[in-house]
């Protein structure tokens, strides 16, 4: 009897393991919880081209999700608590630059809507103005954009186009006293880490980057478990890794994540302030991607 009891212990004990391997395995293919569960993995290249087409998209054909004309006041609220005041600190000297900036329309907001809205709203300060650069992979300049850059010129607002932020050289981009990405390149980059490595590289000391993410494993478990995370990230042996711990790990830098559970999709409003010059990110690689707006990522910790 004892014997039958320790071989049904040992096949328990086996089960157990082998579907803890099984989970793990699952993790590490991009089936876990939350991830939509496909019948055979995506072809990350496939999805590429498919999110390549979103970026270029036009007119009818832009899906309704991908939204590119937030202004300055959609910018407020989303985007961490000390934004409007960090934004109307700059003097006209200083630079700011808009990563994923889509048609542009904060930057024009805050050039343009001094007349019309309260210097609350517009983050800007009368008679000075940052220098202001918006980044965007494809060219979504409108003619409000020309005709602005024309009156103001290229020393003023400047819009840069046809590549990712990571393709960019130092000299290229210069140093930014503030950044900003709003479901820009942090949403949407395939290489989160080479992404973070060329913001921090692109502050002086002492700029921040605020940015958002949604749908993600908040800081502190609040988020609900129900979650279809879009960007997960895991560590080495596929446990899952918040994005604001990841980006603690980072040297050279003060982080500040403002977690909004009560969102209908769980968002991290994340503040980085770059400290000194010796800046090191966690690399992790790309595990899977699907195409979207934002797309669904997941990243793993490199050992
Ligand atoms: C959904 S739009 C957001 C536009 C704008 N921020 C808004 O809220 O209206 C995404 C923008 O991010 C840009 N983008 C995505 N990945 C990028 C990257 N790695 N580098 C630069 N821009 C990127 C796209 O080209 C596009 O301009």
């Amino acid at each position: 009897m004892a014997s039958v009891r320790s071989s049904r212990k040992g096949w328990k004990t086996a089960a157990t393991g082998l579907a803890a391997l099984i989970v793990i395995a699952l993790q590490a293919i991009g089936l876990g919880v939350g991830w939509p569960q496909e019948a055979a993995p995506l072809r990350i290249d496939e999805e590429f081209v498919k999110q390549e087409k979103i970026y270029r998209s036009q007119g009818a054909d832009v899906p309704s999700g991908y939204v590119t004309n937030r202004g300055l006041s959609d910018y407020v609220g989303l985007l961490p608590s000390g934004f409007c005041d960090a934004l109307s600190r700059l003097g006209s000297l200083d630079r700011w630059l808009d990563i994923g900036a889509g048609d542009g329309q904060a930057i024009l907001d805050y050039y343009g809507g001094v007349d019309d809205a309260a210097p609350a709203e517009n983050c800007a300060r009368l008679g000075a103005k940052a220098r202001a650069v918006a980044m965007s992979i494809e060219d979504r300049r409108t003619d409000k954009w020309r005709q602005l850059a024309v009156s103001l010129g290229d020393e003023r607002i400047r819009y840069v186009s046809g590549k990712r932020l990571r393709q960019y050289s130092r000299e290229e981009l210069g140093k930014f006293q503030l950044i900003t990405d709003v479901y820009g390149g942090f949403s949407y980059t395939e290489d989160l880490s080479q992404f973070l490595e060329t913001v921090l590289s692109s502050l002086e000391i002492d700029g921040v980057f605020y940015t958002i993410v949604q749908n993600v494993h908040l800081e502190g478990g609040k988020d609900n478990p129900d979650t279809s995370y879009q960007t997960a990230l895991m560590d080495a042996a596929g446990r899952d890794v918040k994005v604001c711990s990841w980006l603690k790990k980072t040297t050279c830098v003060k982080v500040v994540c403002e977690s909004k559970r009560d969102w209908d999709s769980p968002s991290e409003l994340i503040n980085i302030r770059k400290v000194c010059s010796d800046v090191s990110v966690p690399r992790m690689k790309l595990l899977q991607f699907q195409a979207g707006n934002p797309p669904g990522r997941r990243f793993q910790l490199e050992p």
